[in-house]
C-alpha cells in the first residue's frame, strides 16, 4: 500500500505519496519560515491532507532535520531551527485522521538510499548529507541503526576538533562546522579573502557580491574554479577524516553521500577518500569501503520517510 513521506527542510517542505518500490506517485513542495513550528505544523497538515485526498493511505513519515526521540513521535532538538521537545506527532495526529511517524532526515534519507538506491547491494552502510548541516545514517547488518533513546547516528556531530567551532547544539569542535555545506560557505569566503589563488575567480564573484552564497560556490564548483576546488578539497579532507574514525567504529562496506554539497561529485569523494586513506586505522590492511554518491538526492527524504512509515504500521 502507498504511504505519505514528508521532509522538513530549513527552507522548505517536501511531500511525496510513494509505493512499496519507492516510486513517487504524487508530490508537492511550499517554502517554510523555519522559525514558526506553528506554520510547519499547518503546512505539514495541509500537505498530508491533499496528497492522501483520494487514495488508500497506510501511513505518513515525517522527517525532521534533528535528535528524535525513540518512540518516533517528539522532536528533541533541532541545531538549526528553534525546536525544543517539540511534540511533533501528537500535534499530528490531533488533526489527521492517519498513522504518523516522525523520523530524523538524514535517516529517512539514508533508509531510501538502502533501499532502492545507492545501498542497495551492501549490508552495512553509512550515510552522510551535506547541507546545511551534517546529517547521518547508519544501516548496520541490514538494519537502521538508532539507538536507545532514538537519536543516535548524529554523525554530524561527532567532535573533531577540540575546543573547535561552535555549533548549533552548543559543543564546540563538531564535524558539521568543518563539512557542511555552511561550512563550505566560510572556507570559500576565507579562500577569497586570503587571495593568491592563480586563475581564481572566488575572490571577484565575492568583492562583486560581498558573500559568497551556496549557488555562486556551486557554480564556481562545476566550473572547476581553482578557488572552489580548494574550499572543496579542505571540506573532503575533513570529511574524509571523520570517515576514517566512523569506520573504525562501523566498518561499512560503503559510504555514501548526499544533500546539496554532493552535486559535485567526484570532485567531492576525491579529497574524502585521500584523507580516509591517510587516516585510516589498519591502513593496508584492511578491506577498503566504497565512496559513493547518493542517487535519490532531492527524493531521498521523502521515499525513506515514506517507506519508514509503512513499515512501521506493518510491525503495528
Ligand atoms: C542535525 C541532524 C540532521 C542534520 C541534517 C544536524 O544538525 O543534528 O539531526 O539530520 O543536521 O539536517
Ligand atoms: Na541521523
Ligand atoms: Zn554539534
Amino acid at each position: 500500500m502507498q504511504a505519505i513521506g514528508i521532509d522538513i527542510g530549513g527552507t522548505k517542505i517536501a511531500g511525496a505519496v510513494v509505493t512499496e518500490q519507492g516510486e513517487i506517485v504524487a508530490e508537492q513542495r511550499v517554502a517554510t519560515v523555519a522559525e514558526d513550528a506553528e506554520a510547519i505544523v499547518d503546512a505539514v497538515v495541509g500537505m498530508i491532507q491533499s496528497l492522501g485526498a483520494g487514495r488508500e493511505i497506510i501511513a505518513a513519515g515525517v522527517a525532521a532535520p534533528g535528535f528524535i526521540d525513540a518512540a518516533q513521535s517528539v522532536v528533541y532538538y533541532t541545531p538549526n531551527i528553534p525546536w525544543r521537545n517539540e511534540h511533533l506527532r501528537d500535534r499530528l495526529l490531533a488533526r489527521l485522521g492517519i498513522d504518523v511517524t516522525i523520523d530524523n532526515d538524514a535517516n529517512a534519507a539514508g533508509w531510501a538510499e538502502f533501499r532502492f538506491g545507492a545501498g542497495r547491494s551492501v549490508s552495512d552502510m553509512t550515510m552522510l548529507t551535506i547541507g546545511t548541516g551534517v546529517g547521518g545514517a547508519i544501516v548496520s547488518e541490514n538494519r537502521l541503526f538508532r539507538g536507545g533513546f532514538g537519536a543516535g547516528a548524529e554523525i554530524g556531530h561527532l567532535r573533531v576538533v577540540p575546543d573547535g567551532l561552535p555549533c548549533g547544539c552548543g559543543a564546540r569542535g563538531c564535524i558539521e562546522q568543518y563539512g557542511s555545506g555552511r561550512a563550505l560557505m566560510r572556507m570559500a569566503n576565507e579562500i577569497a579573502d586570503a587571495g593568491g589563488i592563480v586563475g581564481a575567480s572566488l575572490a571577484a564573484e565575492r568583492t562583486r557580491a560581498g558573500a559568497l552564497t551556496g549557488d555562486v560556490v556551486g557554480r564556481l564548483i562545476a566550473e572547476q574554479d581553482p578557488g572552489a576546488l580548494a574550499a572543496l578539497r579542505q571540506l573532503g579532507s575533513w570529511l574524509g577524516q571523520a570517515c576514517a574514525s566512523l569506520g573504525a567504529v562501523l566498518d561499512p562496506q560503503r559510504f555514501v553521500f548526499g544533500g546539496g554539497v554532493a552535486a559535485a561529485g567526484e570532485l567531492l569523494l576525491e579529497p574524502i577518500r585521500e584523507a580516509y586513506l591517510a587516516n585510516l586505522p589498519a591502513r593496508g590492511f584492511h578491506p577498503e569501503p566504497e565512496f559513493v554518491i547518493a542517487e535519490l538526492v532531492n527524493d531521498a527524504g521523502v521515499v525513506g520517510a515514506a517507506d519508514l512509515a509503512r513499515l512501521h504500521a506493518l510491525a503495528g
